[in-house]
């Protein structure tokens, strides 16, 4: 179920078969399709190119309408990623291991193939203190712009911290989990011979409905783009 009071408590959600079988079907021949030529694993779609590409944006929509009904947050799409991940591309770094990111996102996952343990769920935790990560994070900004942080230009902080549970968020395909990137995540090791692909949607957020101006010079600026491709 997805709600506003448990999004907040929690900083994510996930909703088992969001999508239909017949829209997760076009889905997964249009994904196939795009990985036919390439050995790239890894093929991006900025938000403004998004139009060009039809089942993917029918997609996007049923996503923005779902979180904007019931999480009533500002959301601005940044880009889609998709993913395609095999045992061989883990490891030992980010994003294998606990952190939050650097920048604060509301991130969402749509999975294209059955996640089980050994498909590599995202995994997230459920008792972690967002407000508390938002200090810290806004704290390492501070420090960066003094140049102690210079050399690291991973996207996360790592987090260590015992006390923290986390849920491996396994679920059949056309399932979302959807987070704020506050909450301490990371991506779980694949098996051999298991594969994981998804999509991935990146939105910018202020987190809550409130009138924010440079969020909405943000909007305009990537809308104006839009209509000049
Ligand atoms: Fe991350």
């Amino acid at each position: 179920m997805i709600s506003k009071e448990n999004f907040e408590k929690f900083g994510f959600f996930q909703k088992e078969k969001f999508l239909s079988q017949d829209l997760l079907n076009k889905l997964n021949n249009f994904f196939d399709k795009s990985f036919e030529n390439t050995d790239q694993n890894v093929i991006k779609h900025e938000y403004i190119h998004l139009q060009n590409f039809k089942v993917l944006n029918r997609v996007f929509h049923e996503i923005r309408k779902t979180i904007l009904n019931k999480l009533k947050i500002n959301l601005l799409l940044r880009n889609v990623w998709m993913q395609r991940s095999y045992n061989d591309t883990i490891k030992k770094d980010l994003p294998y291991i606990p952190h939050i990111d650097k920048k604060r996102y509301f991130k969402l996952f749509l999975y294209l193939n059955d996640i089980k343990l050994e498909n590599g769920p995202f995994t997230v935790s459920i008792n972690s203190d967002i407000k508390k990560n938002e200090i810290l994070r806004k704290n390492w900004w501070i420090k960066n712009q003094e140049g102690a942080n210079h050399h690291d230009d991973r996207h996360g902080l790592l987090i260590n911290d015992n006390e923290l549970v986390y849920q491996k968020i396994c679920l059949p395909a056309g399932s979302i989990v959807g987070f704020d990137t506050n909450c301490p995540h990371y991506a779980s090791s694949i098996d051999k011979n298991c594969y994981r692909n998804v999509l991935r949607f990146n939105f910018y957020s202020t987190f809550n409905n409130k009138f924010s101006f440079s969020f909405l010079k943000k909007k305009i600026l990537t809308e104006f783009k839009k209509f000049r491709t």
